[in-house]
């Protein structure tokens, strides 16, 4: 599996796994260990995805070893500022029955994020995790917060596909060589980007589906991608895309297709408060 470089000197596989909307006790363990099956070795939880003790027993499970899996979850909205995120960290490690994670988010970038930060910075250095990084911070958001931080994120976890490249947010992180990691890569199934004429002429040209063309365009583009499917063929073919290279015309004409929108605005304003009342991860 080709590996993309973090900023703080660790290695994260290009393609992972994502267990967002996968029912706890049993169907997420269920699908985790199918992947691993299939060759994925990047899993992507979150504290607000309720599914982390499933991934984590999956991960032991399946007899892989434990440092050739990149674990990835995502501290809650509700665990903001220092005190809380310290105990979160904890938290997230005994549901997933693991000493360590190899990536922990701050999930959505409202409340204190700074304080947050601070202690999962600590909770690095400690051990507890490997590389932190931050998810859904647009343009306006990331350049409010991370100047306030003291070390930059590895990644920023947002919506992105060729319907929503991130342009101008990709300009911010490049500077500070924050990777970008794609939720949405197939926008969400969108009938007309996996219908797209100039798509599906690629995927025949390739013996690919239109699928795998998209996520091999992302990966070209330097993004990790994080497919989501249940379907046992597309879940393997979705890492199957490391054997063929879009030419520069084809990286091109798919990069046009940009439309500058995506599905989700967390620049809106009340999306904090919503997503607070909508989803608690502890009482
Ligand atoms: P399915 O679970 O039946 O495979 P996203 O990752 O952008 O959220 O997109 C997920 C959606 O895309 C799901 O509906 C999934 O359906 C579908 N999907 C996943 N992989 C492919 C693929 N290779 N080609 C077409 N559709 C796909």
């Amino acid at each position: 599996m080709q590996t993309v470089q973090l900023n703080d000197g660790n290695k994260i596989p290009a393609v992972g796994f994502g267990v967002f909307l996968i029912e706890k006790n049993g169907p997420t363990y269920d699908a985790v260990k199918l992947a691993l099956k299939a060759g994925y070795r990047h899993i992507d939880t979150a504290a607000a995805y309720f599914n982390e003790s499933d991934v984590g027993r999956a991960v032991k499970d399946s007899g892989i070893a434990r440092e050739e899996i990149f674990v990835t979850s995502k501290i809650w909205l509700q665990d903001h500022g220092y005190d809380a995120a310290k105990k979160a960290v904890d938290v997230s490690l005994q549901k997933l029955g693991l000493d360590y994670m190899d990536l922990y988010l701050i999930h959505q970038p409202y409340g204190d994020v700074v304080g947050a930060w601070k202690a999962l910075e600590e909770a690095k250095t400690a051990g507890k995790i490997k590389s932190i990084g931050v998810s859904n911070m647009t343009p306006k958001i990331y350049s409010a917060l991370v100047p306030q931080f003291s070390t930059l994120p590895a990644v920023n976890q947002v919506e992105c596909n060729p319907n929503f490249q991130q342009k101008e947010l990709r300009k911010l992180m490049n500077k500070d060589g924050v990777k970008l990691e794609a939720w949405y890569p197939l926008g969400h199934g969108d009938k007309k980007l996996l219908e797209n004429p100039a798509i599906v002429e690629m995927a025949k040209k390739y013996g690919k589906n239109a699928g795998q063309i998209i996520l091999r365009f992302e990966v070209q583009e330097g993004f990790i991608v994080l497919p989501k499917s249940t379907n046992p063929e597309r879940i393997a073919g979705n890492i199957n895309i490391f054997d063929f290279e879009l030419t520069a015309d084809e990286m091109e004409k798919l990069r046009a297709m940009d439309t500058g929108k995506g599905s989700h605005n967390p620049d809106a304003p009340g999306v904090g408060e919503m997503l607070l009342k909508n989803y608690k991860v502890h009482d």
